[in-house]
């Protein structure tokens, strides 16, 4: 067992149950090696188990809005990088349209629901920060529902009628990764640093 692997097993006593399970499941999906992509991809039953955790959905209901572009980060993986976010939105939220650079993303709404819209460029790609973007699809966020948005993806994550909270799986820690937000009026591409990363202890009781 690597050093930080040790760490990590030394910590797990103090984490929610259902928390430990994904980050156990995630990391025995890494240590196989496979590419990032495909590792995504074999998380995401594993997401769903854990938006559908009862126990962390009622824990949820203490947990502080991320409004502001903010989220909580609940743990980053000390050997393969990949990270476990929270995020709490109000309701009717109307999220910005952006990417995440070169992170993979998996959505899984833990309460009420959220709607994610997906984007593609419609534009030559040749003015430099500039998108034309049309909307391809809008997909019904909620418990146990999973969405994965690969590297660049353009998308938004549009707050429903209740406050919602979802978990998310990235393939490394958001914050100073270089995503993009595109105005849909102006076309205009804004590259900027990721949501603020909150750092957030989510312990058993
Ligand atoms: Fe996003």
């Amino acid at each position: 067992m690597s050093m930080n692997a040790q760490a990590t097993a030394e910590q797990s006593g103090k984490r929610h149950p259902a928390l430990q399970t994904f980050i156990d499941q995630c990391r025995a999906v890494w240590a196989g090696g496979d590419d990032t992509g495909v590792c995504m991809e074999r998380c995401l039953p594993y997401l769903e188990e854990i938006t559908r955790d009862a126990d962390l959905q009622k824990r949820s209901e203490e947990w502080p809005s991320t409004e502001g572009r903010k989220n909580l980060l609940l743990y980053v993986d000390p050997d393969y990088g990949f990270a476990i976010n929270a995020v709490v939105r109000v309701p009717g939220r109307q999220g910005s349209v952006h990417d995440h650079g070169h992170v993979w993303v998996a959505y899984g709404v833990l309460t009420g629901t959220e709607s994610l819209e997906r984007y593609e460029r419609t534009d030559d790609r040749s003015r430099e920060l500039y998108a034309e973007l049309r909307l391809t699809g809008v997909g019904d966020g909620k418990p146990g529902k999973v969405d994965l948005v690969p590297p660049f993806d353009i998308h938004s994550e549009k707050g429903g009628p209740t406050r919602s909270t979802a978990i998310i799986l990235r393939s490394g820690k958001l914050g100073e990764v270089i995503q993009h937000q595109y105005n849909m009026e102006t076309g205009a591409m804004v590259p900027g640093p990721g949501p603020t990363q909150i750092p957030f202890e989510l312990e058993a009781r």
